[in-house]
């Protein structure tokens, strides 16, 4: 499970990282992003209440080719929270031992954030399945090229300031995935949803170039 949840994350290519300030918000752009075809969720535990969100948009949009995951995930707790709560997948912006084996032993996949090569490996010997690159912005895609001579097998997810117009340079990098959050949900700050269904669908199509 952990292999083909890992692999999911892997086709939907971007990861929506959700931030919202109600359940019924991080609801609604979670609605708008799915519309404009994006398949991987990211429900972070800034979100009062988010292992309601989690249980919220996986009943609300269950579908087999989407995956909802909880972001900012730092301890132990949210993590079995999370997970009780549906989550098929848990990111963190750092590492911790004891959410690696909590998700090692729920077959999870677990996605620290890692920032140098000696967080990278103790992460790997922790089972982590994706390294989240963060704050991808301030490493990026050389940081990528780099980490990937020496550790060829590792599946890097740089998350953190990625956006339309960088999108291109992480994935010629050699990137499995990345994640977005501000650029791609900003619009919901002022209800405006159908800006981000197009900003969604706008991240869809330049995936789907740059894998042709
Ligand atoms: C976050 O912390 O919210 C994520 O890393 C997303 O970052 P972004 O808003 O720069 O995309």
């Amino acid at each position: 499970q952990k292999v083909q949840w890992t692999q999911k994350i892997a086709a939907a290519g971007v990861v929506a990282v959700i931030r919202a300030n109600s359940v019924s918000e991080a609801v609604k752009i979670s609605d708008a992003v799915i519309a404009g075809g994006m398949r991987a969720i990211e429900l972070t535990f800034t979100v009062p209440q988010a292992d309601q969100a989690i249980k919220e948009v996986k009943t609300k949009f269950a579908q087999p080719d989407l995956i909802i995951g909880a972001g900012t995930v730092f301890e132990p707790t949210s993590a079995r929270l999370a997970i009780m709560a549906g989550a098929q997948f848990i990111v963190s912006p750092s590492f911790n031992s004891a959410v690696a084996k909590l998700c090692n032993f729920y077959q999870i996949p677990y996605i620290p954030g890692c920032g140098t090569v000696n967080e990278m490996q103790k992460a790997l010997t922790y089972g982590a399945d994706i390294i989240k690159l963060f704050p991808g912005s301030v490493y990026g895609p050389a940081m990528v090229k780099s980490v990937l001579a020496p550790l060829p097998q590792v599946n890097l997810m740089p998350t953190g300031g990625v956006n339309l117009d960088n999108m291109a340079d992480w994935f010629a990098a050699g990137v499995i995935a990345v994640g977005s959050g501000s650029q791609l949900t900003r619009p919901a700050a002022t209800g405006d949803y159908q800006q981000v269904t197009a900003n969604a669908q706008a991240y869809m199509s330049k995936l789907a170039d740059l894998r042709q």
